[in-house]
C-alpha cells in the first residue's frame, strides 16, 4: 500500500516569526496525536511544509526530531553562479531541506515557468537527492475546451524528459492540481480529481513501466479542506493533498492530516 502524503504549501506567507508560532505549536499537537504519530512511524504517513524560503531554517530548527518534512517552494536549476536572487538545491539541502515544489501554477503563470524550465530545475532537484513535488494542472479554459488530458500529459512528459525512471517513484511525487480550483474555493469533485489522477498513472505506466506507477504518490491540490480531504483520499489514485490557505492555521491542517488516517 502506498503512503499518505500531507503537504502543505505556505506561499508568501508566514516569515520566521510566523513560523516560529505555528511550528512550535504544530509539534506539540502533533506528537499529542498518537495516531498520527504511529501512522508516521509505520510509514503510512508523511507530512511536509513548505514555508518561504527566509523561514526554512527557522521551520527546521524548531521541528528539531519531530517527524515533519521541510520543503522549498522554489529553487534554480544551476550550482552556483552569477543568479542575482536565486538559490540553488544544493544550498536548500545544506539547511535540511529534503522536498521542494516545482511546477506550480502560480510559479508556471505569474513567473512565466515554462516546461522546459520546470524540466530542468527538477533534472537538479534529482541530482541533488531532493525529492520532488511535481505540480500539473489544466487552466478553466482547458477544461472548457476538453484539453485537460493533452495538457497534462505534456506538462508531464516534457517536465520528467531525461529523468533515470528508476528514480520517478522514489524521488518524485505528482500533484494533479486544477488551476481553476487554486485559492478560488472551488474543488474539483473527487470524481474529477480520480479522473485525472488515474490518467496520470496510467500515463506514467506507459512510458515507465507499471511498478513504477504503481509505486508513485500522486496527490490532489486546489481548495482543499478539513470538510472535503477524506473524499479525496478514498479514490484510488489520490495519495494525498497539497494544500494551500489551510495549511496556514494549525487546526484546519491538523484536521486535514486528521482525515488521512
Ligand atoms: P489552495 O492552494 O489550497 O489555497 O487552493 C493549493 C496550492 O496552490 O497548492
Amino acid at each position: 500500500m502506498r503512503k499518505k502524503f500531507i503537504a502543505g504549501n505556505w506561499k508568501m506567507f508566514k516569515g520566521p516569526e510566523g513560523t516560529s508560532e505555528f511550528i512550535s505549536r504544530f509539534v506539540d499537537e502533533l506528537l499529542i496525536s498518537k495516531n498520527v504519530t504511529k501512522a508516521i512511524d509505520e510509514k503510512k504517513l508523511e507530512i511536509a511544509i513548505f514555508p518561504p524560503s527566509i523561514s526554512i531554517t527557522r521551520a527546521i530548527e524548531l521541528k528539531t526530531n519531530a517527524p515533519i518534512l521541510i520543503g522549498a517552494q522554489n529553487m534554480y536549476w544551476q550550482e552556483n553562479g552569477a543568479f542575482t536572487g536565486e538559490i540553488s538545491a544544493s544550498m536548500l539541502k545544506e539547511v535540511g531541506c529534503t522536498h521542494i515544489i516545482i511546477g506550480h501554477s502560480e510559479r508556471r503563470n505569474i513567473f512565466l515557468e515554462t516546461n522546459d524550465i520546470i524540466n530542468k530545475k527538477l533534472t537538479a532537484a534529482v541530482n541533488a537527492g531532493l525529492v520532488s513535488v511535481l505540480c500539473v494542472g489544466e487552466l478553466l479554459d482547458d477544461r472548457k475546451s476538453a484539453n485537460t488530458f493533452s495538457v497534462i500529459k505534456k506538462q508531464l512528459l516534457d517536465a520528467l524528459k531525461g529523468i533515470n525512471p528508476q528514480i520517478i517513484s522514489d524521488k518524485i511525487i505528482i500533484a494533479y492540481e486544477p488551476v481553476w480550483a487554486i485559492g478560488t474555493g472551488i474543488t474539483a469533485n473527487n470524481i474529477d480529481a480520480q479522473e485525472v489522477c488515474s490518467y496520470i498513472r496510467n500515463l506514467i505506466s506507459e512510458a515507465f513501466g507499471e511498478k513504477i506507477a504503481n509505486k508513485l504518490i500522486v496527490l490532489y491540490g486546489g481548495s482543499v479542506k478539513p470538510n472535503n480531504t477524506a473524499s479525496f483520499l478514498i479514490e484510488n489514485d489520490i495519495d494525498g493533498v497539497l494544500v494551500g490557505g489551510a495549511s496556514l492555521e494549525i487546526d484546519s491542517f491538523m484536521n486535514i492530516i486528521k482525515a488521512a488516517l
